[in-house]
């Protein structure tokens, strides 16, 4: 059905396809996978005939419809849901020409041509809204919002008031609604929670046309695609299978290099063996010039180069006070209603925590309102002694400056780093000699959330807070982010739906739940667990009455398991900080007293009175000592702290 042949396209004489050819048949379920700008949106650009590649021959058919979720975030226009749904699949249109048409025939006479004319105009339209399910559409519009997470009260919302992810989400429900032959999705797990995507996996499963979807999600692809074609090194590869398969095949195929390439390095150790041998001798002269011109014809087997592995790392600025974070009797309202109520925690330097909850509970929100994005409705969040925030989305992804290059982006950061660390940093992020100027228009999604990522890094800060920082990312990159945050000295909040990704990282999980929060002090698999647990203290099939009296019994347990839970962290935590802070206040009394003595030694009156630099001199060496000593004390309960964060791992 779509035949791309031998493909070459270059972007400023950097080759993307080098030969690239695939063929898409009908009802092919297709996972699109390859990293970070190896070039799988410009593929769909071209099916859509946006772009047109330098050499080639590309095949569309013309009469199939295509529906394309595409990457980026979209803006749509400020309609209610509905309406944009029944603009886009075209039942707006039916609905006026339906409406027009009763009015006009209301008024006609029954017996004129025009009326005739009418009348097979309106049949026309009937028929074509019955086709759309015009009867059942609206109903049949909010199931699929609904899987895909909306509420009741979203409906009447303008589509301009939504974010980001959930524009996307309105889009993508506009795709499904519209049954195309060809759906070519765009990474839309990404802006999906886990139940969203169970269910987007189970109404494409019914899905009867032709699906190509890009997606970094081993999960999604596993499920929905039964073809993968990866881009690798400008060419296509096809693989019978889903994902998991096509990552056994790829290691088969290395495998299979490797043996061919050692089974050709004993060849020609063998040969070169023997023409070192026979050379001088006369006779073998045939047989010893045929073995070289052998070895300069052979083709040698080579393993097809992957990226150049990198690392990353996080420098942390300054150490920040130890209470980094104090959120206090805060509440947050949206049109009268409570997206959380009185909420309160603490977090402390070097914390790793997850944020968790479903989607819509607000997690976002917490997250836009502690970094300061965002104002609470009442309640405070008060920021430690030295904090410095950098705060991720996908928002702030998108707020890349469009009309700057990568080099202008990064320049236009203050910051004390030098050129050669700016550049080393961007080549750590696979943006290596010109691609610094590439414009960011033209920058693949996991490019931009690269540089976005590169951005928080030059501020050199000590708490970051994340929302969903692993979209976009391929999966070398997903890990090679994942180690920098496993090493970073500072505070991390972080919000991801990737629980393997979650569970390296975090030591402790806040659950924003009916607008309250619940501590979970372990990992993230600690929390699903007890998660796990909550629910099943809930079910059971007991009669009613008795399931009643042990519901409230359950209930009362849990509330004493969670105000346990809630509580354990902040009483361990408050104890040791109450030992550091006279401490801390001690040091800076020293610290204050020295830099006196300091100045008073420099002062030009002082110096020419000896006695008196003589006692100063002592003073200052005791305040040196006096600090050393508070300073290791400091150190050694800092460790207590560290300590008590693996022990509760
Ligand atoms: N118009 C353009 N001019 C220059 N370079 C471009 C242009 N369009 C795309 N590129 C580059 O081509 C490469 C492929 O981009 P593309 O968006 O197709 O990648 P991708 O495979 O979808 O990556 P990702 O997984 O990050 O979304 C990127 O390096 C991008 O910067
Ligand atoms: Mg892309």
């Amino acid at each position: 059905m779509i035949q791309f042949q031998d493909i070459y396209l270059s972007f400023n004489g950097k080759t993307l396809f080098n030969g690239l050819s695939l063929s898409i048949n009908e009802k092919n379920r297709i996972g699109l996978v390859g990293n970070n700008g190896t070039g799988k949106t410009t593929l769909f650009h071209i099916i859509l005939g946006k772009i047109t590649p330098d050499r080639g021959l590309v095949e569309v058919p013309k009469n199939k419809t295509i529906g394309y979720l595409p990457q980026d975030l979209v803006e749509l226009e400020p309609i209610n849901i509905i309406d944009f749904l029944k603009n886009v699949t075209g039942l707006k249109t039916v609905e006026a020409t339906l409406k027009s048409c009763e009015h006009k025939m209301a008024l006609t006479d029954p017996q004129s041509d025009q009326y005739q004319n009418l009348l097979k105009k309106y049949e026309e339209a009937s028929h074509l809204f019955s086709v759309l399910d015009g009867y059942s559409f609206e109903a049949k519009s909010k199931k699929i919002l609904h899987g895909l997470g909306f509420e009741e009260k979203d409906y009447d919302k303008l589509c301009t008031e939504f974010s980001g992810g959930w524009k996307m989400k309105i889009l993508l429900a506009s795709i499904l609604l519209s049954n195309p032959d060809i759906m070519l999705l765009d990474e839309p797990t990404n802006h999906l929670d886990t139940e969203n995507m169970e269910w987007l996996e189970k109404y494409l499963e019914d899905y009867p046309g032709t699906l190509v979807t890009i997606s970094h999600d081993r999960r999604f692809l596993d499920k929905i695609t039964q073809l993968t074609f990866e881009i690798f090194n400008g060419k296509l590869n096809f693989y019978h299978g889903n994902y998991s398969f096509y990552l056994k095949e790829k290691d088969q195929k290395r495998l299979l290099i490797e043996k061919e390439i050692e089974t050709q390095r004993k060849k020609i150790e063998k040969t070169e063996a023997f023409i070192e041998r026979f050379r001088y001798k006369a006779t073998k002269a045939t047989q010893v010039q045929s073995r070289i011109k052998m070895l300069e014809r052979l083709d040698l087997v080579e393993m097809e180069k992957e990226a150049k592995p990198v690392s990353i790392h996080f420098p942390s600025g300054e150490r920040s006070g130890l209470e980094v974070l104090k959120v206090e009797h805060l509440s947050k309202q949206y049109d009268g209603r409570f997206i959380f109520e009185n909420i309160n925690f603490s977090l402390y330097r070097g914390e790793k925590v997850a944020l968790a909850g479903v989607n819509g509970a607000g997690k976002s929100t917490l997250t836009r309102i502690i970094s300061g994005h965002e104002a609470p409705t009442s309640g405070q969040v008060i920021r430690g002694d030295k904090v410095k925030i950098a705060f991720f989305s996908q928002e702030s992804a998108q707020n890349l400056n469009y009309a700057h290059t990568i080099w202008e982006e990064v320049n236009s950061i203050r910051t004390k780093m030098l050129d050669i660390e700016k550049r080393n940093l961007l080549g750590a992020f696979l943006f290596s000699g010109d691609d610094i100027y590439k414009p960011i228009p033209v920058l693949s999604g996991g490019e931009k959330a690269r540089l976005t990522l590169v951005k928080i890094l030059m501020n050199e800060t000590n708490f970051l807070i994340l929302d969903e920082p692993t979209n976009h990312l391929d999966m070398s990159t997903n890990e090679l982010f994942q180690r920098a945050l496993m090493e970073y000295k500072g505070t991390i909040f972080i919000v991801s739906h990737d629980r393997y990704f979650l569970d390296n990282i975090v030591e402790r999980v806040i659950e924003i739940r009916d607008g309250k929060i619940y501590e979970y002090p372990g990992n993230y698999s600690y929390y699903n667990e007890k998660r796990e647990q909550r629910q099943a203290l809930f079910s059971g099939d007991s009669d009613q009455s008795e399931k009643e009296k042990t519901t409230q019994s359950k209930k009362r347990e849990i509330r004493r398991i969670e105000a346990e839970a809630r509580n354990f962290l902040s009483r361990k935590k408050r104890e040791i900080q109450n030992r550091l802070l006279p401490i801390e206040d001690a040091i800076s009394k020293l610290e204050k007293k020295k830099s006196e003595n300091e100045s008073l030694l420099c002062d030009p009156s002082i110096l020419t009175d000896s006695d008196q630099v003589q006692t100063l001199m002592k003073e200052l060496k005791e305040t040196n000592e006096k600090i050393t000593i508070l300073m290791q004390k400091w150190e050694t309960i800092a460790e207590e702290i560290d300590q008590l964060n693996t022990k509760e791992e």
